[in-house]
């Protein structure tokens, strides 16, 4: 785990990029992200800060547990009032490389510190870097462009690139690695949870057939073939097989709900969470969370009498579905899919044991891994 410190005397609040649109965020011609990141329904992330300040007339501290390239990070700190504090985490070294830059004509009455962590250990870090309580915890999960549009992290099927899939070097097993060592059943597995492919066996078997496989345009080829799919529109036909081995190499499902569980013992009454997610998956498990979590019992299905005494630690009121507008999925296609979701803290206290209870689950085998 790595941190970097920002701080600078410029950027007024409402400044030229500092304000609340989703301007897109540069990457760099040096070798490191290369393409820009537009910050997806920004506008709303801000409006759900400056509702956050109002209700509790204070600079806030909040945590952007994927802060990219800080385009959320920015216009999110650059709305709030002189005292606030922001604390960025991401896995991916470049991009807190390229959060840095964005953050840097901050002005200096409002601080913030990149910390290179996965989102999984957001309560530690967090209480270590003494943001406790929270008052703002935001999720924009999923890849970035700057990723995306690198062919040699091994994202993309639309340039070649090894297939290498991590989010940081902290990320032990490439996409290699996995498919070169599942056994057909656990890769349908993989395909079938993680990716809701419904020719999860065929593809899987074709994977087995093929091995070894090197490079992410020889396999997406090799996914078309055996579905005998065109490309739909704009959709390839290996979507699903890639998010479903992206997921299952970053072990996206468990972190996620790690880190759900971790905003809920570090949000403060009153504090917000806000989640933005791409895939169903991603959000179907935010939405669960919330749901259990905003109920008063979570005893399983039948119990007859409430053994939990669960009191409920969200509030279902203001949990809508936020989707991007017309003119926004216009400006920024990779928009189109995002859904956001936001729920306020009440003042009960997280009972860590809740997760362990089933609150979240229902994605996957509820641990985010796969079976060999
Ligand atoms: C969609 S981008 C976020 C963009 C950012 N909101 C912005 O405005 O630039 C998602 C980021 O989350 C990071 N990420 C994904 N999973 C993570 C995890 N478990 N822990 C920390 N960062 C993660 C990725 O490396 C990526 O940089």
């Amino acid at each position: 785990m790595s941190t970097v410190q920002c701080q600078g005397p410029l950027c007024a609040p409402g400044a030229a990029g500092g304000g609340a649109g989703d301007a897109p965020v540069q990457g760099r011609a040096d070798g490191g992200p290369r393409s820009a990141h537009r910050a997806v329904l920004s506008v709303e992330v801000v409006r759900l800060a400056e509702a956050c300040v109002a209700a509790l007339s204070r600079p806030l501290h909040v945590v952007d547990c994927t802060v990219g390239a800080g385009g959320h990070a920015r216009a999110v700190l650059a709305a709030l009032p002189a005292g606030s504090r922001l604390l960025g985490l991401d896995l991916d070294p470049a991009a807190l490389e390229l959060a840095e830059q964005t953050l840097s004509d901050l002005p200096a009455d409002r601080a913030c510190r990149l910390v290179r962590a996965n989102f999984r250990d957001l309560a530690e870090v967090a209480r270590r870097e003494a943001m406790v309580p929270a008052d703002f915890v935001l999720f924009d999960t999923g890849v970035s462009s700057m990723q995306l549009d690198q062919p040699e992290r091994g994202f993309s099927f639309r340039q070649d690139g090894p297939l290498d899939m991590r989010y940081g070097p902290d990320v032990v097993r490439t996409a290699a690695d996995l498919l070169d060592s599942l056994s057909e059943r656990a890769l349908a597995d993989v395909l079938y949870r993680f990716g809701e492919e419904r020719a999860a066996r065929r593809i899987a078997r074709r994977i087995v057939t093929g091995r070894p496989w090197s490079g992410t345009q020889a396999l997406a080829e090799a996914i078309a073939e055996t579905l005998g799919r065109p490309r739909i529109g704009r959709v390839h036909p290996a979507t699903r097989s890639f998010q479903a081995i992206r997921s299952v190499v970053n072990e996206e499902m468990a972190s996620l709900q790690r880190g759900l569980a971790g905003a809920a013992s570090i949000l403060g009454a009153g504090g917000l969470l806000v989640v933005i997610a791409f895939e169903s998956l991603s959000d179907r498990l935010v939405k669960n969370f919330v749901r259990s979590t905003s109920r008063h019992c979570i005893c399983p299905v039948g119990t007859p009498e409430c053994r939990c005494r669960f009191e409920p630690v969200f509030e279902p009121r203001g949990w809508d579905l936020v989707r991007p507008a017309a003119a926004e999925v216009a400006r920024n296609p990779r928009s189109r899919s995002a859904r956001l979701r936001a729920a306020r803290r009440t003042a009960a206290p997280w009972r860590a044991e809740a997760v362990e209870w089933g609150i979240g689950a229902g994605v996957g085998n509820g641990r985010g891994g796969f079976g060999r």
